[in-house]
């Protein structure tokens, strides 16, 4: 249900007003049903780049092209009524700069139906915020760990630590000065974390970044159990579906082996040709 109460499918500007009133609930989604599952106790489905590792079992997020994030956004849309979708800019799709990423920010829009694009990076990508936030794009901003930088960060390692703490914090408070109306905080110690949610306007939706920012994000494979090669510390798991799933597999596989299937019950040959 929805922590506004509107009725209506959540806008950017409701997700900014939940800043201090109700914590705020997000998951990634990448397919209509899972998006359904989401959208009915969620504020926010991203539509995360993580869909290349997750679905496509490519090695980083690096290799999801604007096709990948608009099929899946589309499909995501089919599923949702009431949370805002949120799809990710794909690596190289706004770099370059302003012009390029309101291009590629509008395309994802109207293919799609998100109602926000999110984008990685601090100070940096401030103007490109601006610029597309002054222009009708709403934008959820991504700072700390940002994973299409695995290359030049050295890994997917926690950020923001001891000194490297006043780069985050500018960070953050230059995507917010931007106009981005949230920004996610990524693998942050959980005390800069809350230093940031008190300094900043917007809300900081968290992913390994303690409880004390305004909302949380988790990938949806990972919390479900169903994605068993890499195992993000942070992130707790509220079901075991892959286990689920390939007890269900094996048990049809020795069904089908022993002649047990599809049972004598189910069989139409025995039914007179009924
Ligand atoms: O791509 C993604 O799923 C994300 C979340 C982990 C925040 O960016």
């Amino acid at each position: 249900m929805s922590a506004t109460g509107s009725g209506r499918q959540l806008m950017p500007a409701d997700i900014a007003a939940m800043k201090g009133k109700a914590p705020i609930v997000c998951l990634t989604a990448y397919t209509t049903p899972v998006a359904k599952i989401a959208d009915a106790a969620c504020d926010v489905v991203l539509v995360g780049d993580s869909v290349g590792m997750v679905l496509h079992g490519l090695p980083s997020t690096l290799g999801v092209t604007m096709e990948m994030m608009i099929l899946h956004g589309q499909a995501v849309a089919r599923g949702l009524g009431h949370a805002l979708m949120v799809v990710d800019m794909p690596f190289g799709s706004y770099e370059e700069g302003p012009a390029q990423a309101f291009r590629n920010a509008c395309r994802l829009m109207a293919e799609t139906g998100a109602g926000a694009v999110k984008l990685e990076g601090g100070r940096h990508m401030a103007e490109t915020i601006a610029f597309l936030t002054a222009r009708g794009v709403p934008v959820m901003a991504h700072v700390g760990l940002t994973p299409q930088s695995v290359n030049t960060l050295g890994g997917y390692k926690v950020q923001g630590k001891g000194a490297d703490a006043a780069r985050l914090r500018s960070d953050a408070l230059a995507v917010a000065a931007a106009g981005a109306f949230a920004v996610v905080l990524e693998k942050v110690p959980a005390k800069l974390a809350r230093e940031i949610t008190a300094a900043i306007g917007i809300p900081t939706i968290g992913i390994g970044a303690g409880v004390d920012c305004d909302g949380q994000v988790l990938v949806i494979d990972d919390m479900l159990g169903l994605f068993s090669d890499f195992r993000p510390k942070f992130v707790k798991r509220y079901a075991e579906l892959g286990a689920t799933a390939a007890e269900a597999v094996a048990n049809y596989a020795a069904e089908v082996r022993a002649r047990a299937f599809p049972g004598v019950e189910h069989s139409f040959v025995d039914e007179g040709g009924k």
